[in-house]
């Protein structure tokens, strides 16, 4: 097991890379590691509302150098370039999809799904109230790609890689370049997040943070 300290210390490293070498590479074998972690991840339920696209067309890059105003630095110097795709009505309670995914990715038997269904039905229709607009069901949706999005920054820091996370973008705009470029049927998916992996050029600069204190409040 890595010690409390390998961990911290790769907290320490990851910071928000804002430029890569473009001559290093990450291999295979890492980033299929990295990749491990987004799909390893929790989600609500276990439903898994994320697709990843690893955008490794220069082309496709150009293109979204124009709308993606956070990544000037990143998109043409990443050795690895990651959209975080949500699924939009598929997490509807009622969904063949989701009917489909608990019978065949969750293995449950039907009563179990039954029960699963109304149970998930309450949570979207009053506990989270995310049926009464199409926003509400993006946005927790969209909430879910970010727990994948920091165990992959978390794992990349981990074996020495960089990363940056990149929401710098018109999110309407930008899903319109990836549909056009026919890797995003927006009907079916949403554009959460996007990040790009790499090696750094240049130093980290010193971190800043608020204090436990400031932040944390212990209720005995
Ligand atoms: C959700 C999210 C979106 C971000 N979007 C961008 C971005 O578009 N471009 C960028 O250069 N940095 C982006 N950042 C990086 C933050 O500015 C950075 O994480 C923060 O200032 C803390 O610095 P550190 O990560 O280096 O510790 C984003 C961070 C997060 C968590």
């Amino acid at each position: 097991m890595p010690t409390k300290q390998d961990i911290i210390s790769a907290f320490q490293f990851r910071h928000a890379c804002k430029q890569f070498d473009p001559a290093k590479t990450i291999c295979d074998e890492d980033f299929d590691f990295i990749l491990e972690t987004a799909r390893l991840s929790p989600s609500s339920f276990g439903f898994e509302p994320w697709h990843f696209l690893i955008i490794q067309n220069q082309d496709l890059r150009t293109k979204l150098m124009k709308v993606v105003w956070g990544a000037q630095g990143t998109l043409p110097t990443a050795s690895h370039f990651v959209a975080m795709l949500y699924r939009k009505d598929d997490m509807r309670f009622d969904s063949t999809y989701l009917a489909d995914f608990m019978r065949n990715i969750q293995k449950l038997p039907e009563e179990i799904i039954e029960k699963k269904k109304a149970k998930y039905q309450k949570f979207q229709a009053t506990d989270f109230n995310l049926l009464d607009n199409p926003r509400h069901m993006h946005d927790w949706a969209g909430k879910q790609i970010y727990i994948a999005l920091g165990n992959m920054m978390t794992a990349a820091a981990m074996i020495g890689i960089d990363s940056c996370p990149i929401e710098g973008f018109d999110i309407a705009e930008t899903e319109a370049v990836l549909s056009e470029a026919g890797v995003l049927d927006s009907n079916k998916m949403g554009l959460a997040v996007m990040v790009a992996f790499g090696y750094r050029t240049n130093p980290q600069l010193v971190k800043t943070r608020q204090t436990q204190e400031q932040i944390i409040s212990w209720i005995r």
